[in-house]
């Protein structure tokens, strides 16, 4: 906790017994240019295009409108972040210094009126495009709350390659150090007006409410954190699959299970391989033996790299193996009764 303004009195910290002293996102940081958010505890920041809450505390009910953009953040604003589809934003935390794991999640929504008429706190507005969840062979950094933590407080996330227009992007931490209690998970969601350029030409999709979708019992929600280890891995964050990928692509192939990009943001494909895959030459090489699952062992998260996107092969990767991510180039089809889900630009497991 660092408090950058002695303008808290007395009187209002009596309000903030517990929440006091997490954060909130500090800087909206683009290609062009790094975007500063008021403190909660100071004034509005007329030029930030950071909706700004009223506390660093989580949302404390996460079932109302305190959801959507955090307390105090859905208010909209007039200005606006300026950026490329296909561009990757930073999300800066600054003095976010407290251990609180979870899943990090981050979402997109239009502003059909622009962003300065739009609360986002109704209808199926929110399509997540990125969330970095648990991954048991980042030791001692499986969740991605430590990402934040280990990465000088940023997260980074492309956006998609979407029509030009406004949107609110909403970027949020879920820690789960008291998620054993009903209601006692703390999210801390930021939002973020931007103004996106460029010649993109996918529409969002439908996605889901914001409050609405997020239910106090859910598992991912209602959950003992320290019965999530790498030997029982097995979580899977609140508000559904990252239904929207990053980059260029076609995001309707990709929600299917199909194309290139596919192995780094899988779809909600079950069981069987990655779709049909163009018609190819017959394997040259010996036939993949579907029942050696050893080649699907994790590995451990790689630094990026440009390598081109792995091709799907006939074999399957057992449920908690790698099946996706930069870099990585075994297959990508899971087991029956698993999911490749995306948990990083740079690791997809079969959950
Ligand atoms: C949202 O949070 C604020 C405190 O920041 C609180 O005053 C308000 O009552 C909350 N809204 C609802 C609907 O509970
Ligand atoms: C994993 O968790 C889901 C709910 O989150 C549950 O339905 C499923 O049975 C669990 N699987 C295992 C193998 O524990």
């Amino acid at each position: 906790m660092q408090l950058t303004t002695i303008t808290v009195s007395v009187a209002l910290a009596a309000f903030l017994p517990s929440a006091f002293g997490h954060g909130q996102v500090h800087n909206f940081i683009t290609a062009k240019k790094t975007y500063a958010a008021a403190d909660a505890y100071a004034a509005v920041d007329p030029n930030s295009p950071i909706r700004k809450l009223n506390t660093y505390g989580p949302a404390a009910d996460f079932t109302n409108i305190n959801i959507t953009c955090g307390e105090g953040g859905n208010t909209p604003v007039a200005p606006l972040a300026e950026v490329a589809a296909g561009e990757t934003v930073t999300f800066d935390w600054g003095s976010w210094t407290s251990s609180h794991s979870g899943p990090v999640m981050t979402y997109i929504a239009k502003c059909p009126n622009g962003c300065a008429n739009f609360k986002g706190d109704t209808g199926n507005v929110w399509v997540k495009i990125d969330q970095d969840q648990f991954n048991p062979t980042r030791t001692g950094f499986e969740w991605g709350e430590n990402i934040i933590r280990m990465k000088g407080n940023k997260y980074s996330v492309q956006i998609p390659d979407l029509e030009p227009g406004e949107y609110l992007l909403r970027h949020e931490i879920l820690g789960l150090h008291v998620a054993g209690t009903l209601m006692g998970a703390q999210f801390y969601p930021n939002c973020v007006q931007i103004k996106l350029t460029g010649t993109g030409k996918k529409s969002l999709p439908a996605g889901i409410p914001l409050p609405g979708s997020y239910d106090p019992r859910d598992t991912g929600i209602l959950v003992q954190l320290w019965q999530i280890t790498a030997a029982s891995p097995n979580y899977t964050a609140p508000g559904g699959a990252v239904i929207l990928p990053g980059g260029t692509g076609d995001w309707g192939v990709e929600q299917f299970g199909g194309g290139a990009i596919g192995s780094k943001y899988p779809g909600p494909v079950v069981g069987a391989p990655v779709a049909s895959p163009p018609p190819a030459k017959p394997p040259v090489t010996s036939a993949p033996t579907p029942s050696a699952p050893s080649t699907a062992s994790p590995t451990v998260a790689k630094p990026p790299t440009s390598a081109p996107a792995p091709t799907p092969t006939g074999a399957s990767v057992q449920k908690y193996g790698q099946c996706g991510g930069q870099g990585y180039t075994g297959p990508t089809a899971c087991v029956v009764g698993s999911t490749c889900q995306a948990q990083n630009d740079y690791y997809s497991q079969c959950v």
